[in-house]
């Protein structure tokens, strides 16, 4: 009896224990049917051209269920994860997405709390220089160390757009059109080690001014900053001491631009090891350059046209005995003189470099050249002015006269050609005929 109550009773627990999972199981689907709710009304507020609505941020993980094979759940971060973009815990990477500014609301801390990395390419984002940082409210991403913005038709930045990523150390911008910047725009970003900003700023609206406030760091701003890339941004100038205030910088990449000098402040960019001067303006350096910048060890100054004449013989035979600090050798080459065009900067004889120039045979024989030609014309110009009798001209061009004897009723007694003693006596006889007019008189 004792036995069948406790038998009883168990299985009262049992039958309990299920119709709970059960209650579970339902209330689960509610929720699975609630968030498919919300997913339609963000469809149809996307028809309407709305942003999502970020009311759906949910911040517990939902842990797997056995129980629904047929449709597997989205992490925290894909569920959150922005109309074109793919999104894990650590990546955002919203590519050729066509999105505006906008779309920064969407990436919020709060749905994404570990983001290491966000890649925004091919986008529309125009000006994103509002004061309140590209997340809104001063949202801070604390663990946002790579950010990639090329390629986005940027056009306007300030210090506030970089205020939420403390932590930011790589900074891609290259590929845009920026016109307009407030003071010092990347100051904030106390981690900062490397910035991009290959082909970013709009040609001809960046002044050399302009630029030269883009790194104006106060107190420890920017010390962290080892890599600054401008190229291809048509710089024709910059003042020297641009840089001045990024002490740490030990590479800085200025290639295809329009720069003819590159004069650095005393003091300035000490710790620069690599400078890359490549495909700019360059007809002559000086290897004072070296002097100035005391660790550089890594210079490209290859696609110049640089003029391998006398005041360029000191840095060629500097360039020649500290080649070890040069890159692209191969393509740094002589643009002139004639003589020593194409040739490698690196391999041209110094004997030949500043050779005085009456000695030079090629210049030689391009005045010889020259005077043959002015002759020949002079010559061809006066040939035709001097008047030379026919029988004097060079060669015959003429036959010889031909006349006829003419006899009584008109009859031709002879026809031949005149001798040239002949010639005289024949003009004179009106019996004569010519057969030939340029021969009758
Ligand atoms: C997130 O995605 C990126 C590339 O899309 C990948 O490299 C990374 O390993 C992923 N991280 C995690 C935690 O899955
Ligand atoms: C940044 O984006 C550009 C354009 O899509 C791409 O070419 C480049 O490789 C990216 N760099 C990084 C580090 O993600």
């Amino acid at each position: 009896m004792r036995l069948l109550l406790v038998a009883l009773f168990l299985l009262g627990v049992v039958r309990l224990a299920e119709g709970k999972g059960r209650t579970a199981e339902i209330k689960d689907q509610d929720e699975e049917e609630d968030s498919y709710g919300d997913e339609l009304m963000d469809k149809k507020e996307e028809r309407r051209g709305k942003t999502p609505r970020l009311s759906r941020v949910r911040t517990e993980p939902r842990a797997p269920r056995a129980s629904v094979p047929t449709k597997t759940l989205k992490s925290q971060e894909e569920f959150n994860c922005p109309i074109g973009c793919n999104c894990n815990k650590t990546h955002v990477a919203c590519v050729n997405a066509d999105a505006d500014a906008s779309l920064f609301q969407q990436i919020q801390p709060i749905a994404f709390p570990a983001l290491d990395t966000l890649v925004l390419t091919g986008n529309r984002f125009a000006d994103i220089s509002g004061k309140e940082g590209l997340f809104g409210n001063k949202n801070q991403h604390e663990y946002l160390s790579l950010v990639n913005l090329s390629d986005n038709r940027i056009s306007a930045i300030s210090q506030q757009t970089f205020i939420n990523m403390p932590h930011l150390e790589w900074l891609y911008l290259s590929n845009n059109r920026i016109s307009t910047s407030s003071k010092n725009p990347f100051g904030g970003l106390a981690k900062l080690k490397k910035l991009y900003l290959s082909n970013a700023l709009r040609k001809q609206a960046i002044s050399e001014e302009h630029l030269s406030t883009f790194f104006d760091a106060r107190g420890n701003q920017l010390v962290h900053l080892e890599s600054i890339d401008l190229s291809a941004n048509n710089i024709k100038s910059l003042s020297k001491d641009t840089f001045c205030k990024v002490s740490g910088v030990a590479e800085l990449l200025l290639g295809k631009n329009q720069l003819s000098a590159f004069d650095v402040a005393k003091n300035c960019l000490n710790g620069l090891r690599r400078l890359d001067l490549s495909g700019n303006s360059f007809t002559s350096l000086s290897s004072s350059l070296f002097d100035s910048l005391p660790n550089l060890n890594a210079l490209d100054v290859s696609d110049n046209p640089i003029e391998c004449e006398c005041e360029m013989k000191e840095f060629i035979a500097f360039a020649q005995k500290e080649n070890a600090r040069f890159l692209n050798q191969d393509r740094t080459l002589c643009a002139s003189p004639a003589a020593l065009h194409g040739q490698s900067l690196f391999r041209v004889k110094m004997e030949s470099v500043c050779v005085p120039k009456s000695s030079n045979i090629f210049s030689n024989l391009f005045l010889l050249v020259l005077f043959g030609t002015v002759g020949f014309f002079v010559y061809r110009f006066y040939r035709h002015r001097i008047p030379t009798p026919a029988v004097f001209q060079f060669g015959r061009s003429h036959p010889p006269p031909v006349y006829r004897e003419i006899g009584e009723g008109g009859r031709i007694i002879q026809s031949r050609g005149a001798s040239p003693e002949e010639e005289d006596s024949i003009f004179e006889n009106p019996l004569y005929t010519f057969e030939n007019p340029a021969w009758a008189r």
